[in-house]
């Protein structure tokens, strides 16, 4: 008979930060695309709304990844081993893990890696939340953060190839930070169920079912 069990995968802070900063990126995405082409784009009205806004929702992004970045550090002190990808990551769970995504889901076998509060990502999971979480994001907050005070910056600003090369930078970045989402969601439904990963993420519990003790594994999706 089919057992029920119930793991809790995702922590409040994470919750909040991860909800904070999806809806302040859909903002920043939305205000973007307005600042950077205003003939076309008209969501917000006034073009000074949409900066205004963007900014605010920079803010809110910057203050949430310090709440993230805080709490695995300090707090959970979990960053490196839930982030850092191992050896046999790299050298082999990444294409496992691809491999999956790509043919084996389609043919109904097992995922090969199942979700514990101590090793929560597959190895794709956590190279590119690695890349993202530590490297892309801090970039597209301090290009933003330069692009906000420009003047008073304008000596490292200077640094880095001038105003519009940040500018491209910026844009680079918000563009790769889209097509990150879209490839985060769709892969985000790949569960036993569309929304099986997006619960733990509301609720903080995967629900999972088990046939027998140390069985588990072959009931993954
Ligand atoms: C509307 C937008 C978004 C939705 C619907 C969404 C959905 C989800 C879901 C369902 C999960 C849990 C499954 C998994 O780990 O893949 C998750 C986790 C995660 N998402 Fe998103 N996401 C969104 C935006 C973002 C953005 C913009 C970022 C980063 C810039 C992001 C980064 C992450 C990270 C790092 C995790 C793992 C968090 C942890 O447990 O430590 N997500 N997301």
């Amino acid at each position: 008979m089919k057992e029920t069990e119930y793991i809790y995968l995702t922590p409040l802070p994470i919750r909040i930060w991860h909800w904070l900063n999806a809806f302040g990126f859909v903002v920043l995405a939305l205000t973007g695309l307005q600042i950077r082409f205003p003939e076309y784009v008209d969501i917000f009205g006034d073009y000074k709304n949409a900066i205004r806004l963007h900014n605010a929702a920079g803010f809110v992004v910057s203050a949430s990844y310090l709440l993230w970045f805080g709490y695995y550090l300090f707090i959970a002190r979990t960053l490196t081993k839930l982030y850092i990808p191992t050896l046999e990551d790299i050298r082999s769970g990444i294409f496992r893990q691809a491999l999956y995504y790509f043919f084996n889901y389609f043919m109904g076998r097992p995922n090969p890696h199942v979700s514990t509060p101590e090793d929560k990502f597959n190895p794709l999971q956590k190279t590119v939340y690695l890349v993202i979480m530590i490297i892309l994001l801090p970039l597209v907050i301090l290009s933003g953060f330069l692009l906000m005070y420009v003047t008073p910056l304008r000596g490292i600003i200077h640094l880095v190839g001038g105003i519009k090369t940040l500018v491209s930078i910026h844009f680079l970045l918000a563009c790769g930070f889209c097509s990150f989402l879209f490839v985060h969601i769709y892969l985000a439904t790949l569960g036993h169920t569309p929304f099986a990963h997006f619960k733990p993420m509301w609720h903080g519990w995967e629900e999972r079912k088990k046939e027998h003790e140390g069985k588990d594994h072959e009931e993954q999706p």
